[in-house]
């Protein structure tokens, strides 16, 4: 008896002493029990609240939605709730269903976690790398205009002639860093505001425009694109971003593949999602990088990369306006044998189930 007490004590010391908050509630919303930590971050106070309801004393919606999520669906979810106040307040929230021990039933159990000093940090970081390459714009254009205006001159001396095009491509690479960087900071940004607005839209003209946009660089490598989009397949999308992304995949599989090779864009709904697929006959990619390709600044191999011009950020930017349409995108690949990357969103259009325009 005296070994059970003691057990019991250590596990309520324990409870008392966790930096998480841990809260109990049960199936009537009672509050069952809650730890120091969790009465800390609820503004409440432990003693007080023990058989009050979650709704008494947490009045904030997102919170009381986690709570009756877990219990009607019984399983192990995780959500980030802002809990708005005189100083916001972000928090991570782990919820599961547990048995009680005194046999009354079953309690939603959470665990809390503060992260608003995360929060706080990727904000500022964000902040710093939008307002560095913003920052960066002005001095690239008026380099740009420099280069321009000596020229002429260069023209009369074979030497200055060849500094100056390096000159020229460099500012043109620092001018690509600097926009996309901007736009991985833009995106973030506009994700977590809740402001990139989906619209109907017509998958094909996406591409076809994505393709266009691409003919100029694929024509210098006798690059054949082709389009295929049977019927007209709608999602509920950002038209420039998904052009954007489908561009940024037609511009790799143009650069890394072969001269006189062909690049296959298609679309192709079913079971409510669009799939995009662009298809390259270039040298593929080994297994162990597939998974990293879309981080950014990760090249397969830097130097060729660079030499092409790339940033090393173009797939983290289609990975981002991706998540932004709700959808995913996957890479098939293997060396030799060329690489198919695949978009996928949901059609989301009301009547067209799969995709498909009604009329
Ligand atoms: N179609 C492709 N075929 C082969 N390798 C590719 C292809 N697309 C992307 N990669 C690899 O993934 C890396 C990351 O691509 P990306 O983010 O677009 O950056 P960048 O093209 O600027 O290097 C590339 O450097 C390249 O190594
Ligand atoms: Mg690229």
């Amino acid at each position: 008896m005296e070994e059970i007490r003691r057990q019991m004590d250590e596990t309520r010391t324990l409870f008392a002493a966790m930096a998480e908050g841990v809260l109990l509630v049960d199936a009537e919303g009672g509050i069952v029990d809650l730890n120091r930590a969790a009465a800390r971050l609820l503004e409440t106070d432990e003693a007080s609240v023990r058989g009050r309801t979650i709704h008494e004393v947490a009045r904030h919606p997102d919170l009381q939605r986690f709570v009756s999520e877990i219990l009607e669906t019984g399983g192990e979810t995780e959500k980030e709730v802002t809990l708005l106040g005189a100083e916001d307040k972000y928090l991570q929230l782990r919820g599961s269903v547990v048995e009680r021990t005194d046999g009354k039933g079953r309690c939603a159990l959470i665990i809390i976690n503060d992260v608003t000093r995360l929060k706080r940090l990727e904000r500022v970081r964000r902040d710093f790398v939008a307002n560095v390459s913003h920052e960066l714009k002005t001095p690239i254009t008026t380099l740009r205009g420099c280069v321009d205006a000596l020229a002429p001159l260069a023209r009369l001396d074979e030497e200055a002639g060849r500094f100056l095009a390096m000159m020229s491509r460099n500012i043109e690479r620092l001018g690509c860093l600097a926009e996309d960087v901007m736009c991985l900071a833009r995106m973030e940004h506009e994700t977590e505001a809740g402001r990139i607005l989906l619209q109907p839209g017509s998958v094909g003209d996406v591409i076809r425009n994505a393709a266009r946009r691409h003919e100029h660089s694929a024509r210098a490598k006798k690059v054949a694109i082709s389009v295929e989009c049977p019927g007209d397949i709608r999602a509920m999308m950002h038209c420039e971003l998904l052009e954007q992304a489908v561009g940024n995949l037609i511009d790799n599989a143009v650069k890394y593949g072969p001269e006189g090779g062909r690049v296959t864009v298609s679309a192709a709904a079913s079971g409510g999602f669009v799939a995009i697929r662009v298809q390259d006959e270039g040298p593929g990619i080994e297994k162990k990088h597939l998974t990293r390709i879309f981080e950014r600044f990760y090249r397969v191999d830097p130097a060729r990369s660079r030499a092409m011009g790339g940033t090393g950020l173009g797939l983290a930017i289609v990975k981002h306006i991706t998540l932004a349409h709700r959808g995913s995108v996957s890479v098939q690949s293997e060396v030799g044998r060329g690489s198919v990357f695949e978009i996928r969103i949901p059609c989301g259009c009301d009547g067209a189930e799969d995709g498909r325009a009604s009329a």
